[in-house]
């Protein structure tokens, strides 16, 4: 598996803008229990830094842009987020940063599993030897 895997999303737009859905198990290839958006990120801030045992999740930018990097303990990428239509695929055990937040960036998160403190890996260290075990 590659470790970028963007999801592209067909616009329903016509002359009078665009419009995006989000079906489960159809475009988001999991069924969905969680959303959630981070917005009115500091300048300079960084997030992130955790990887997830078992959640799937799909990020987009619906507003504004941010670097995104991915890592499998193996290799890291960074790639840009800045599309309402371009969503990036984070599997399980995939660490994940996120770096330089444009002005009014909302990023939104559509997720596998509902929150679970015990389902994150925060320390890079733990996160390669469980990787590479
Ligand atoms: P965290 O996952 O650390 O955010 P990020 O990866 O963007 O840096 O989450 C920040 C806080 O919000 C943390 O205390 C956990 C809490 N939280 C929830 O309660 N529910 C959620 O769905 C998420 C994503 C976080």
């Amino acid at each position: 598996m590659s470790l970028i895997n963007f999801i592209d999303i067909k616009s329903l737009g016509d002359s009078r803008g665009d419009l995006i859905s989000l079906e489960e198990n159809g475009n988001i290839p999991f069924s969905i229990k969680r959303v959630y958006y981070i917005f009115n990120t500091e300048q300079g801030v960084a997030r992130g830094f955790h990887a997830h045992k078992a959640l799937r999740q799909v990020a987009f930018c619906i507003a504004g842009q941010c670097e995104f990097i991915l890592d499998d303990g193996k290799n890291r990428q960074t790639v840009l987020l800045d599309s309402p239509t371009k969503g990036i695929l984070i599997e399980h055990m995939q660490w994940r940063e996120m770096h330089n937040f444009s002005e009014g960036c909302i990023l939104m998160v559509i997720a596998s599993e509902h929150y679970d403190e015990s389902d994150y890996i925060r320390d890079y260290e733990q996160f390669l030897r469980e990787v590479n075990q």
